[in-house]
């Protein structure tokens, strides 16, 4: 137990959970980061108090994907209300995806844009991932020295149109990558199979959500999971595999990781929350790619994430405007929602009903995210010299999910009108309070990350 002399914040009163355990103990906050952890009675004067009885502390919830559509796609989604509505749900950092803006993020010139673009605008810390295309591996080692916390390659087509690699092409930019030592992150669908069935299924008059689920298949994300992780094998990449939708899949990265191989996984609220009874109900909004595919699948996904086997719950928040989703033709309906609002208390709800421990909800929000991008120990914990982040949650309130209520500009959610209990109550970044019951506060605190190793 350590006793700092004066602090800027005090959190105290509430029950602290790290994926350890938990404890009473009261946090202290000085100059943006934890500098003692202390009992409740034992604290030192500080600046400001919030009083957390009744109330679950954890350390700053972060996000590993989101679109902000900034700059370029900015009617749907920007920098400043992205933001705002991750501080909304309970969500410290987030992780912006180089795809789904105008321009991608490509070169080093794009990554100066995107940072100044987002500082002074963002409620909460933010980081960016550069995409890899066949042209930009000479901009590899210079976008690392400028800090992005990963190189994305997309496998197949997928909003934002980034080109898709052939397999020679792609086996060279993992090694490029791998050199670099951060980790390559892989939209995992194999595109011929995809494309393929998309126009072949085009080609018909099916216009329901089924046709969208038949044309990107199961085979097509685990050919592509198997294939990405032999490549990374390979060349020594460090692999994580975004928004993966079917157990087979989660099976491989099980896989991979008892081969001793540093592979990682994510999968997102839809794929596991998301049966086919919900598909059937509201159609065409529910087009994602991957595909939300319902059956047994929401099932297996949950038990990778109990056990370990994937690493990390991330949104993809990709957030359209409402007519954009509400199309009568699956193929004219853009793929895609905002979540990054409502996945922590969706997730909550599910802890309370006796799913899931709050010890591996933090694991999976916060530690192994803030680890799988080299974040750790600034970020993904509460230690004393880590950042104060901290997400206070309240597991006995309850809530709706409104979409129109969101602070995103999307406010179509496969999720409208789900019942919720336990919701994050207040979002601390570095010690500033950015969010309070519900309320976004203060101005844009947010800082640029780059990776700590
Ligand atoms: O359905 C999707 N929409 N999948 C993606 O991978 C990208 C996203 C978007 O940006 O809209
Ligand atoms: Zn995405």
């Amino acid at each position: 137990m350590s006793k700092p002399d004066a602090v800027d914040l005090i959190v105290r009163n509430g029950t602290v959970v790290t994926p350890e355990g938990r404890q009473e103990a009261a946090i202290c906050i000085r100059k943006g980061r934890v500098s003692g952890i202390c009992a409740n009675s034992e604290t030192p004067p500080a600046r400001k108090v919030i009083n957390a009885r009744n109330l679950h502390v954890l350390p700053g919830l972060i996000d590993d994907h989101v679109h902000f559509r900034d700059p370029g796609m900015t009617y749907k989604e920007d920098f400043e209300t992205g933001s705002r509505s991750a501080a909304a749900g309970g969500v410290t950092s987030i992780i912006d995806m180089p795809n789904g803006t105008d321009p991608p993020l490509l070169t080093p010139k794009h990554l100066r844009q995107k940072i100044a673009n987002a500082r002074g605008r963002s409620y909460v810390d933010f980081g960016f991932l550069a995409a890899v295309v066949p042209g930009n591996f000479d901009d590899i080692e210079t976008l690392v020295a400028g800090g992005v916390l990963g190189l994305k390659v997309f496998m197949a087509e997928t909003v934002g149109a980034i080109e898709v690699m052939d397999d020679g092409v792609m086996l060279e930019a993992f090694k490029h990558v791998a050199q670099t030592g951060r980790r390559l992150v892989v939209h995992a669908e194999n595109d011929e199979i995809v494309q393929h069935l998309r126009k072949k299924l085009q080609s018909t008059r099916r216009q329901g959500i089924g046709a969208h689920l038949e044309s990107r298949p199961v085979v097509s994300e685990v050919e592509a999971i198997y294939r990405a992780i032999l490549y990374a094998e390979t060349t020594g990449a460090r692999l994580h595999v975004f928004h993966i939708s079917s157990q087979e899949g989660a099976m491989l990265i099980g896989q991979g990781k008892a081969r001793g191989l540093d592979v990682t996984g994510e999968t997102c609220p839809h794929y596991v929350l998301l049966t086919s009874a919900h598909l059937r109900r509201m159609g065409n909004v529910t087009r994602m790619n991957p595909p939300v595919r319902g059956g047994d699948h929401p099932q297996g996904l949950w038990a990778a994430l109990v056990e370990d086997t994937l690493d990390v719950i991330g949104t993809d928040h990709s957030p359209h405007v409402r007519q954009e989703k509400l199309q009568k033709s699956i193929w004219e309906t853009m793929p895609g929602w905002t979540g990054v609002e409502t996945t922590n208390a969706l997730f909550l709800t599910e802890v309370n009903k006796g799913r899931m421990s709050l010890e591996q909800f933090v694991k999976l929000r916060s530690r192994n995210p803030a680890r799988v991008f080299d974040l750790y120990p600034r970020k993904g914990c509460i230690q004393i010299g880590s950042d104060g982040d901290l997400t206070l949650v309240d597991m006995k309130k309850r809530g709706t999910v409104r979409g129109r209520k969101l602070h995103s500009r999307s406010t179509v959610t496969p999720f409208e009108g789900w019942k919720l209990q336990g919701i994050p109550v207040a979002t601390i970044v570095r010690g500033n309070v950015v969010m309070r019951d519900g309320e976004v506060l203060g101005t844009p605190v947010g800082q640029f990350l780059k990776p700590v190793l």
